[in-house]
């Protein structure tokens, strides 16, 4: 049997740094573990404009559509920001979420407890939090048509359009409430059923996917608005909450900063399974591709390392292992080794993108 397939799409800023930390562990695992994976790598973003003036070309698409798994780094860069629209690093991003159909994007928000005090909300509300956002990602007001800026009556007019269909909404529900019934069991759907067509409808499907197929999840419905308050006042209320697209990206970013630490999160988007079973997938950090200490040596690569370990247990069915590799980031931080992200009160001496790897390496090796 041949070993799974991984394309590795480092990407701009910071990306490239921790992905070189990522291989160090994927290798780790072929060695010590026996999980080999056939790895290639490839551009994305400005860092495939830079080459070949696309964020993403059809070669590379092609790639990600072959392969059992993407990992990707980080897109964008103020060198980028003036580019059109159509060619801008992002495009790249949301042309593979579209192309691959990674309808469900796993976003957890996880406190370490080691990281506790540096969440801006108090100790008691995010110490042990453990929440997953479920974020539609190839519709709604992100890919609606129509759209553009146009003129009318003289003036310019910018439109998006807010579209789902009910497939769409029941699939991503459907993640969701499975997901749940391997955590807490609880699911809280998020919309704005009060002002939007599509918020009713995404009620509606919800409640009937719930009803038909999950009657043993417990099921709520809140919204999106309340949602973003109920986070900040009291976030262990929460397990699995699904969203729409441009919901999910705002509630995301909210949950990750209780957690924290940004330089922590990982994200996991989902299509359907593939021939072989496995579902398309990609995998990435949530932050971005910090241009301002790019280059430096000093960007938290762990994100990026617990990306991998959602790679580990959602594409290669390695639960086992993924629990290791997170059981070792967090040995890392109870030691007190810390990226400079990860100091912002008190003093010590922080570690660069390449000890923190050495560190993890060193954790798994402990592990055995
Ligand atoms: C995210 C990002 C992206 C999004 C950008 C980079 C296109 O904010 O993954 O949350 O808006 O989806
Ligand atoms: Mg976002």
């Amino acid at each position: 049997m041949s070993n799974p397939s991984l394309l590795i799409l480092p990407g701009d800023g910071i990306g490239p740094e921790v992905m070189a930390e990522v291989r160090r562990i994927i290798d780790w695992f072929g060695d010590r573990r026996g999980l080999r994976f056939d790895v290639s790598e490839d551009l994305v973003g400005g860092a495939a404009w830079d080459v070949h003036g696309t964020p993403l070309t059809d070669a590379t698409m092609a790639k990600a559509q072959a392969v059992d798994a993407v990992l990707l780094g980080a897109v964008g860069g103020p060198k980028y920001d003036t580019l059109d629209f159509a060619v801008k690093p992002e495009r790249g991003l949301l042309r593979l979420r579209k192309e691959m159909d990674l309808y469900a994007n796993l976003r957890p928000a996880q406190c370490f407890d080691a990281l506790a005090d540096f969440s801006s909300l108090k100790r008691e509300v995010v110490a042990g939090l453990d929440i997953m956002i479920v974020r539609e990602l190839t519709s709604g007001v992100y890919f609606g048509e129509p759209r553009g800026i146009f003129t009318e009556g003289g003036a310019r007019v910018g439109i998006n359009t807010q579209r789902y269909t009910e497939g769409e909404i029941a699939r991503v529900a459907r993640s969701a409430f499975e997901l749940a019934r391997r955590r807490r069991n609880r699911v809280c759907s998020m919309e704005k059923a009060n002002v939007m067509e599509s918020g009713v409808l995404w009620r509606q499907v919800v409640q009937e996917v719930h009803d038909a197929e999950y009657p043993d999840v417990e099921l709520s419905h809140m919204y999106a608005d309340a949602g973003a308050m109920q986070l900040t006042r009291w976030p262990k209320q929460f397990d699995v909450i699904v969203t729409d697209n441009l919901f999910g990206d705002l509630l995301s970013d909210l949950a990750a900063m209780l957690t924290g630490s940004l330089g922590m999160l990982p994200s996991a988007s989902l299509g359907a399974p593939m021939e072989n079973g496995r579902p398309k997938a990609l995998y990435e950090p949530v932050h971005g591709s910090a241009p301002d200490i790019a280059g430096q040596g000093k960007a938290n690569p762990c994100a990026c390392i617990l990306s991998f370990a959602m790679a580990l247990r959602y594409s290669f069915d390695q639960g086992g292992e993924a629990d290791r590799l997170e059981r070792a980031v967090q040995a890392v931080l109870d030691r007190g080794i810390r990226t400079a992200d990860l100091m912002q009160k008190e003093g010590g001496r922080p570690v660069g993108t390449r000890a923190m790897g050495d560190a993890v390496l060193a954790a798994l090796e402990a592990s055995l």
